[in-house]
């Protein structure tokens, strides 16, 4: 086993450092000469212009992921889109468009509710396409498009290059789609295939400034309860940080969208209490600061992660994190990393089983 770990104390710091290579392997393989080509995944131009809807079903981070992905498949190709919980999903009566793509998102192609959700779509006749990481796993078989995310093989329980490489690929859907149904010029199509090369590298440079997490995680670890709060996308990535948080580390977080903190959650902000505010965003950082500082006032120790060259933030928190700028609509790929190490430094100062976690199984093949 611990050749299996190239060095490292775990399988899930190992694949945090695989992620530069997970969504470059994942990126090449449809980016070719600077164009997407989804000969392999098997969907054409004209099934791309004739869908009405997007249906992203999926659980957990994976869940997560199409909660980015609609953010930028609605801006970008300007189609409308909804996220479902596949738990939920299966046992709703939705009134479904028959020209929808139903996208189903899933790192072992086996989680029981996903692959419920496929069957039942696929029985109304809807197209679906499987994003999915293990080659032959019952998602893949039976979805009718299968997108390979090519992160490869992930044994930590906490998901972190499956979620990256399958924030790469609903990138690239979102690209191309807009490209295919006319809403973006081509070179606005070349600048953001352009920028998707940039995130390997990016990741890397995010990477090498890690001890400044662990050093902060060690301040937190008798931390009792943490909120996570952003806006749009940062929201998203405030979910999947929320989440890594309490599946390694078992300390009850919260993510939560800025705006709502006032409508309840805002009263069990405490002398101490751990807000983590995620600002990538620029058109929304002032609001998202200005509910932070809402919680300052009320005791809250602010963590503020924005890209580099807002610096002003170091006058508004107490503990700034930056991180690369990408064009705003893949910020996802770059916030989550500082998030990913907060949860692993965390789990390794409180001497959990980082790999492992209680009552947790890497793959959900039971309801
Ligand atoms: C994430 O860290 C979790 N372990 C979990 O939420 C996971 O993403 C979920 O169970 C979905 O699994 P899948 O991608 O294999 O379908």
């Amino acid at each position: 086993e611990a050749a299996e770990k190239a060095g490292f104390e775990h399988f899930m710091m190992k694949e945090i450092h695989e992620q530069p290579k997970a969504v470059q392997d994942t990126l090449n393989s449809v980016i070719k000469d600077g164009r997407i080509d989804f000969e392999a995944v098997g969907i054409t131009e004209d099934e791309i212009k004739g869908f009405e809807q997007i249906y992203i079903v999926a659980c957990g981070s994976a869940w997560h992921v199409g909660m980015a992905a609609q953010y930028v498949l609605e801006d970008m190709a300007d189609i409308s889109v909804r996220v479902e919980l596949a738990s939920e999903f299966r046992y709703r009566k939705m009134s479904l468009n028959p020209k929808a793509l139903m996208i189903v998102v899933s790192q072992s192609g086996e989680t029981a509710d996903t692959l419920a959700a496929l069957r039942l779509a696929k029985e109304k006749g809807i197209t679906t396409m499987a994003i999915v990481n293990v080659v032959g796993s019952s998602i893949a078989r039976e979805a009718d498009k299968v997108f390979y995310t090519l992160a490869g093989p992930e044994i930590s329980v906490a998901t972190t290059k499956a979620y990256s490489a399958q924030l790469a690929a609903m990138y690239c859907l979102a690209v191309q789609f807009a490209k295919v149904r006319g809403k973006i010029t081509e070179e606005q199509y070349g600048y953001y295939i352009a920028e998707l090369l940039t995130i390997p590298e990016k990741i890397q440079k995010i990477l090498e400034d890690k001890e400044r997490l662990q050093w902060f995680a060690a301040k937190y670890a008798n931390a009792s309860d943490v909120f996570f709060v952003g806006r749009g996308i940062d929201y998203a990535v405030c979910l999947e940080g929320s989440l890594k948080l309490k599946e390694i580390s078992y300390i009850h977080s919260e993510a939560y969208a800025a705006g709502e903190l006032k409508h309840g959650t805002i009263s069990l902000i405490e002398q101490g209490t751990l807000v983590i505010g995620v600002l990538t965003q620029n058109e929304l950082y002032e609001k998202t600061i200005s509910n932070m500082l809402e919680c300052k006032s009320r005791g809250a120790y602010l963590m503020g992660m924005t890209t580099y060259g807002n610096y002003e933030i170091e006058d508004q928190v107490n503990f700034a994190v930056y991180v690369p700028k990408v064009d705003e609509h893949f910020m996802a790929s770059l916030a989550v990393i500082p998030l990913q190490l907060l949860g692993y430094y965390v789990s390794v100062a409180k001497g959990l089983d980082v790999d492992k976690p209680r009552n947790l199984a890497k793959s959900v093949t039971v309801e």
